[in-house]
């Protein structure tokens, strides 16, 4: 029976610019609900951009724009990155939405009716020059542990010490540099501390009702404290004005806190596209609804989404999310996303540099699991695992046997060989792999689905249709053997079309099929089947992409020229006898051609034993022949992955006893001398080549 799904991924705010780190979150969503749409699930996508707020109000003055014109060009700017990603809302909206209205005042009426809205009156920081209430980030001072100057009014960046902004010392406004006063106003707040709402949410936030993922629900529990003791503290949700949001009803001068309509922004996004759809609003939201709700988010606004957002839906009557998926951040090269070294990369910088979406779709699904770990996004790794499992290895098996199929047997499809075991293995496999997608564990699928694609490889290796190709009387066998590799390359197509979509398009169209769905994967192109022309379906990542997009996104710290320029001056007038080339002594073509470099095949890889940085390699050389080499790779490769790639060696280096046994030749791996950037990366060929082939 399908199921019915409702999909939201966290609102980003409508004053900055999507980056690489957003797309961990758009791209795991995306992934999730096209596997669930090629299931056969009626399953919806809704996000909407988060408009309210004081920073987007600030940011617009500062630009000399009403805010609505901001969040209206920000609108624009969000979903043409998105769209680019490949991201496939079925609703991008805003929170400044008729709808979003109607249903956060809506939620705010019940939540009073059932008498858990207070009002009381507080005393906050005013700016008496800009003349609002300063929120804790735009209150600045000395910390009031260690006295570090210029720290938020929330926390110190230096000591680490959580406080109130009335704790600093000396605090001024981030915005005007004046010195703020305290100032009495009464706001608006959810009586969180209210028992009904402690008692909902220990019951929802339990391990055993698995809303939440483990870890997550442990650290709800552990901030709602020990059974009899409410941590819980009352949750201010009105800001005074000025304030760019919604005026709570029979509240002028007060306005709903930008995060009690945030996520109610999901239902209004929702509730749009209802009224496009004909949907039913109603059954989807209401308390005893059967359908299922997921938000995926940051391990950052787990508060928001877990407790607050929650208590809020149940007490105003409505159903409650089915599970919150939170996800880790993003680091690049290890670290924390920087400005200064280019490495906090925006969405539009990626896709303006010529760098192909579906390459970084893949490297993340390689790397995400259902856990909130960090992910790293290793430049370097990056398009060495995109060249080697993409395109060497799954764009490689089309671009070898659709030639054959279009010049030699016009285009159609002998019968495929239905007990191929490659082919089998792959329909076995569907219903494992479809498991890790619907668990999110997108890494140890694509894992699965890159050996399925490396025993395809191994048949296309042992039939060689490039040979059968040249001998006289082997139609029929290379007919057959183009004709199963082509079926394998369809399955395997399904099996990533939630990471590929657009690669899935162009194979649908060169495969002449009408749009995969999951359970294709147990069928196969029926003989006689007519495809068309092959088209080249993916490029490979070149180096020098990743340095023109790391430079596009570094904010300059280079000295200004004239601090700059008297040295290189000095050093152009040193420069007249020319000094000795780094390069020398030269090698000559003599002396390089000595040096027997063939193209091979990790036919076997394992540890050794004792060896803390060895790999044993066994690579088959072609002819038949195979080399036993040790190569000190352990920190960089785990063996399982080397399996069925290509590399390159020295095939002639003189054989040298080892503790562990012979080795009998070298394989070829780039790294740093300077050791500045450890690392160890081991050559690959273009797609094409075979074991045996020289390099010269
Ligand atoms: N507007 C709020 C969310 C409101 S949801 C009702 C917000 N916006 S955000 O633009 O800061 O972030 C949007 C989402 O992107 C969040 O889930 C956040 O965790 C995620 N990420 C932002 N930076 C990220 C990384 N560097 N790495 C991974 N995810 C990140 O929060
Ligand atoms: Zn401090």
């Amino acid at each position: 029976m399908s199921r019915k799904i409702l999909v939201t991924s966290a609102l980003p705010y409508a004053n900055g610019a999507i980056h690489l780190g957003h797309l961990v979150e758009y791209i795991q969503t995306d992934i999730w609900v096209r596997f669930q749409k090629m299931r056969g699930n009626e399953c919806w996508y809704v996000c909407a951009d988060d408009t309210h707020g004081t920073p987007i109000m600030l940011r617009a003055e500062q630009e000399g724009i009403t805010p609505e014109a901001l969040i209206a060009r920000v609108h624009g700017e969000h979903a043409r990155d998105f769209a680019g990603f490949l991201v496939g809302f079925d609703n991008y909206y805003t929170t400044h939405s008729a709808e979003t209205r109607a249903c956060a005042d809506d939620i705010y009426h019940k939540l009073r009716a059932a008498g858990l809205i207070e009002t009381r009156t507080i005393e906050q920081y005013y700016d008496p020059l800009k003349q609002l209430f300063l929120p804790d980030r735009f209150i600045k001072g000395e910390c009031p542990k260690c006295g570090t100057a210029d720290q938020y009014g929330d926390n110190c960046e230096s000591c680490g010490a959580a406080y109130a902004p009335t704790d600093l010392k000396n605090p001024y406004s981030a915005i005007s540099g004046a010195k703020p006063e305290l100032r009495a106003s009464e706001h608006y707040f959810f009586k969180l501390s209210d028992p009904r709402c402690e008692a909902f949410l220990r019951r929802y936030t339990s391990r055993d009702n698995g809303a939440l993922q483990a870890e997550a629900a442990n650290k709800m529990q552990e901030w709602l404290g020990a059974e009899g003791e409410n941590r819980l503290t009352d949750w201010d949700i009105s800001r005074d004005a000025p304030y760019f949001g919604f005026e709570i009803p029979d509240a002028p001068g007060k306005y709903f806190y930008v995060w009690l309509d945030a996520p109610i922004g999901y239902m209004g996004s929702f509730k749009n596209l209802c009224s496009r759809n004909g949907l039913d609003f109603n059954e989807w939201f209401k308390a005893d609804s059967t359908t299922e709700l997921y938000h995926f988010i940051g391990k950052d606004i787990l508060y928001f989404h877990a407790l607050f957002w929650p208590a809020e839906l149940a007490h105003a009557g409505y159903r409650t999310p089915t599970k919150i998926f939170a996800h880790g951040f993003l680091t690049v090269d290890g670290a924390k996303m920087s400005k200064s070294r280019g490495t906090f990369i925006t969405a539009q910088s990626y896709l303006d540099t010529g760098l192909n979406p579906e390459w970084l779709r893949y490297y993340y699904a390689a790397k995400l699991s259902a856990s909130m770990e960090d992910i790293d996004l290793n430049l370097g790794d990056f398009a060495a695992r995109v060249n080697s499992d993409l395109v060497g290895k799954y764009v490689n098996i089309a671009s070898r046997s659709a030639g054959f199929i279009a010049k030699r047997f016009n285009g159609q499809l002998a019968p495929a060989d239905a007990n191929l075991p490659a082919l089998r293995t792959i329909q076995k496999a569907a219903g494992r792999i479809a498991e890790l997608y619907e668990a999110r564990e997108f890494s140890k699928a694509m894992r699965e689905i890159m050996l399925l694609t490396d025993a395809a490889n191994q048949y296309v290796d042992s039939i060689k249709p490039w040979e059968l190709a040249k001998k006289e009387g082997k139609d029929g066998e290379l007919h057959t053997a183009c004709s199963n590799a082509l079926n394998l390359f369809r399955l395997l197509t399904v099996l990533l079309k939630p990471i590929l979509p657009a690669i899935a398009g162009k194979v649908e169209k060169f495969l002449n099929i009408a749009p995969l769905a999951w359970a294709d994967a147990q069928s196969l192109l029926a003989a006689g089947h007519c495809i068309n022309a092959y088209e080249h379906l993916m490029t490979r990542v070149d180096a020098k992409l990743i340095e023109k997009l790391v430079d596009a996104n570094k904010e300059s710290l280079a000295p200004a020229p004239e601090q700059q320029s008297p040295q290189r001056h000095a050093q152009h007038q040193q420069a007249e006898v020319p000094a000795a080339s780094p390069w020398e002594p030269y090698c000559n073509i003599d002396d390089f051609m000595k040096a027997d470099l063939r193209i091979v095949r990790i036919a076997h890889a394992e540890h050794v034993d004792g060896a803390d940085k060895l790999v044993r390699l066994t690579l088959d050389i072609g002819n038949n022949e195979t080399r036993n080499v040790f190569a000190g790779i352990k920190a960089a490769y785990d063996p399982a992955q080397l399996i069925g790639r290509l590399t390159v060696m020295v095939a002639n280096l003189a054989p040298r006893k080892m503790k562990f046994g012979l080795s009998e030749g070298m394989v070829l791996a780039a790294s740093d001398t300077a050791g500045e950037s450890p690392g160890i990366f081991l050559l690959s060929p273009d797609p094409g080549a075979q074991p045996g082939m020289r390099v010269k």
